[in-house]
């Protein structure tokens, strides 16, 4: 399985803070945002990663991320999205990196505590289809909303008035290579952006979406209140302690 972490998009949600940089470079406690992301692929045992990213600071994601020899990766992949027509169009962009592989799909901006390789694991078992991962949140409108009926997700519903359970779709996604295919089908939303819920609830219809819930704490750092909360997580816990650098430093000795 392959990682993709996509980290385009304008960030306008916090501007002035991302009107000279990308929103994934910005800092969250003691490293750029995009190292936790790229972190947890790498601790879910995926070593072939390609970022996704785009604007106009696509250069310095390969000043500060290399080859990737700080989180004990030998390559990174980068390449660009032009303009910001949305998750899907971003992920899109990782056909040919792909090759016909499965891949797991991280959003930039969002923050785990704990790791993704159980649920790694579970989707080499699976196969075919997708998996989501579930946290139960606060404030469910802001995101993509699981409807449950029992034990089965029906349908997701992105950012809804009236959220219809308590959970939110978080941004880690396990995707068969069918994905491409399914990207190829979609229309802009309202908002104008190729939805990646649209790819879910396109698994969902074909009976090949399965979920689990994310155990430990997860935030995205999207807007100001939530890269604040990110800040204070990641600061009162262990994953200011991820072991970026020593992997480097293993592979130096
Ligand atoms: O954080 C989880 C949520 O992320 C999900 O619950 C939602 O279903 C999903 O739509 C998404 O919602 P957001 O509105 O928070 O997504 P946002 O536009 O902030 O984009 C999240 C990341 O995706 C962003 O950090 C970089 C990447 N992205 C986004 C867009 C719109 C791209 O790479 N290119 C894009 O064009």
């Amino acid at each position: 399985m392959k990682g993709v972490v996509l980290a385009g998009g304008l960030g306008t949600r916090l501007h002035p803070l991302t009107k000279v940089t990308n929103k994934h470079l910005l800092p969250v406690y003691n490293r750029p945002m995009i190292y936790y992301p790229i972190q947890t692929l790498v601790n879910a045992g995926i070593h072939e990663i390609l970022i996704v990213t785009g604007g106009n600071n696509a250069g310095d994601f390969l000043r500060l991320l290399g080859n990737g020899k700080e989180f004990g990766l030998q390559h990174l992949g980068y390449t660009y999205q032009e303009g910001e027509g949305g998750i899907a169009d971003a992920l899109r962009l990782a056909e040919h990196f792909a090759e016909g592989e499965a891949v797991c799909v991280m959003l930039g901006d969002n923050i785990i505590e704990g790791n993704v390789l159980r649920a790694a694991q579970a989707f080499r078992k699976q196969q075919v289809g997708a998996k989501i991962l579930l946290k139960e949140v606060k404030d469910p409108q802001r995101f993509g909303v699981p409807v449950l009926e029992g034990e089965r997700v029906v349908k997701i519903e992105e950012k809804p008035a009236n959220p219809r359970s308590t959970y939110a779709v978080t941004g880690i996604y396990f995707y068969d290579s069918r994905v491409f295919e399914i990207i190829k089908t979609l229309k802009p939303s309202g908002r104008g952006e190729l939805e990646i819920t649209d790819v879910n609830n396109a698994y969902i219809q074909a009976g090949q979406l399965t979920w689990d819930v994310l155990d430990g704490w997860w935030t995205d750092a999207g807007t100001i209140e939530s890269l604040l909360l990110a800040n204070q997580l990641v600061a009162q816990s262990g994953a200011n302690k991820l072991d970026v650098g020593a992997a480097s430093v293993r592979q130096g000795a």
